[in-house]
């Protein structure tokens, strides 16, 4: 039995990177294994977003060398945002063991790889390979169906908009957004699969189609798959503050298969570095893009991002991040400290001038701060009856999310897997809450 192991790091982009080359090493009658010892492909699926992250990554792949060392016959693939979209021949001179470099999202060097060494001729009428390029990417792995209850499927792929302190359009190309007929034939194969929610992906999700003449908006993206049978639950991510239009709102708040939750990065509470990072808004009209979405989506879960220690970020900027979420009172921030990240334009004109010890104290402040802002968002809960969909078994819990995306666990001894089951909230902590099923 010929076998895989997948190690991902990063954003939900590489967890769906992760999916579909699952799905297309499946198709060829590899299985997946546990540990990256014992398998014949090992795939490392890389993250660069920071600097930590890279040094991860960098780490796994050079631990890998005793392992090809001992059994020269394993496979190697890396991909992802380390590896890039264009040819990357530094990194094949560092790492010479690595048998395959592949993009962001693209199955296909590894598969054809696999196929040559089996001697085969890569003749793309063959119907292995053409199911691998057109289906192997739009199906769950073997392994995983009727398991998977929630999945992502990304509709915009790279991002043209460089903000100054992000690397991803360096290593994701200029945004491509799918072919909705595309979108929806990879829906409902997964509906048909056992998947009952989907989030739809983008570096701007609300961008999809802008790019494409003829494309129809995400709004009315999402109430074409309303329409597919099986799929109880959608969502999108991330949002641009600059491109988040009524017109979506309204579907948000009128499709009940579209959940209350939006996403969406303010990255800063501060004018002046908002407008050193390119973002394009000011804080005041976040302020009211907030208002305006609570307006239009009653009981809306909001997430943002966040970065502290941005170069030149005073201490009085950085206050102003702080005020900012105080007021707001979102329900999710993913904070992040600023990484240098090489061949931005932060990187190239904008010293790194934040001291490390000052980018985690802020970085603590504000943890703390939403820390409590969520702990009592969830207390709200109590009581109350939220309708949770299943995911999957952790620890003798079932683990499921209300619509606003808030992680429940019950107990019970049913199998509850992807079903929408009402609950009463009995405990509520600041990460999740526990309740009973009604
Ligand atoms: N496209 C999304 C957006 O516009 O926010 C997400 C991009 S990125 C994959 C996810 C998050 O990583 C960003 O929202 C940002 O907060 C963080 N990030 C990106 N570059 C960073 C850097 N150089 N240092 C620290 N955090 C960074
Ligand atoms: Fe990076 Fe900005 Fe594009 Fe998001 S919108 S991926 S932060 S360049
Ligand atoms: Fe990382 Fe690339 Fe996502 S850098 S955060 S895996 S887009």
């Amino acid at each position: 039995m010929q076998t895989y192991h997948i190690w991902t790091e990063g954003c939900q982009m590489n967890v769906a990177d992760a999916r579909r080359v699952a799905a297309a090493l499946e198709q060829l009658g590899y299985q997946p294994a546990a540990r990256a010892e014992e398998a014949e492909v090992i795939v490392l699926n890389t993250c660069v977003v920071r600097q930590s992250a890279e040094d991860r990554a960098i780490g796994r792949l050079s631990s890998l060398r005793a392992i090809k060392k001992r059994k020269p016959q394993v496979v190697i693939n890396v991909m992802g945002c380390l590896v890039g979209y264009k040819e990357n021949s530094l990194l094949k001179e560092r790492f010479p063991y690595v048998d395959v470099f592949s993009p962001p999202s693209d199955p296909l060097p590894l598969v054809h790889f696999l196929l040559q060494r089996e001697g085969k001729q890569i003749d793309f009428e063959e119907k292995r390979v053409r199911d691998v390029e057109m289906y192997g990417e739009m199906t769950l792995p073997y392994s995983e169906r009727g398991k998977q209850v929630s999945v992502f499927l990304p509709v915009v792929y790279g991002c043209s908009l460089a903000c100054t302190y992000c690397i991803v359009p360096y290593r994701r190309g200029a945004e491509r957004s799918r072919p909705p007929g595309e979108v929806l034939e990879e829906a409902r194969r997964l509906a048909e699969q056992g998947v009952r929610e989907i989030t739809l992906l983008g570096q701007i999700v609300d961008r999809y189609g802008i790019d494409q003449p003829g494309y129809p908006s995400l709004a009315r993206l999402l109430v074409e798959l309303s329409k597919v049978d099986g799929i109880e639950r959608l969502r999108f991510l991330t949002s641009h503050p600059r491109w988040m239009t009524d017109e979506l709102l309204d579907v948000v708040a009128s499709v009940p298969k579209v959940m209350p939750h939006i996403e969406i990065p303010v990255q800063s509470g501060d004018d002046e570095i908002l407008q050193k990072m390119r973002r394009g808004y000011t804080a005041d009209q976040y302020r009211q893009l907030i208002a305006r979405i609570r307006q239009r989506i009653p009981n809306v879960a909001i997430a943002t991002d966040l970065i502290v220690g941005f170069p030149g970020e005073s201490e009085e900027q950085f206050q102003r991040s702080y005020t900012l979420l105080q007021e707001l009172r979102l329900d999710v921030v993913h904070l992040a400290r600023y990484s240098v990240r090489p061949g931005t334009l932060a990187a190239r004109q904008m010293p790194d001038d934040v001291p490390e010890e000052e980018k985690w104290r802020r970085f603590r402040l504000v943890e703390d701060l939403q820390e409590k802002i969520a702990e009592q968002i969830h207390a709200a809960c109590l009581g109350k009856v939220e309708q949770v969909l299943f995911e999957n078994r952790v620890k003798g819990r079932w683990r499921g999310r209300t619509p606003t995306n808030k992680l429940v666990f019950v107990e019970t001894e049913e199998d509850i897997g992807g079903k929408v089951l009402a609950v009463e909230i009995i405990r509520t902590g600041a990460w999740s809450m526990l309740g009973k099923l009604v």
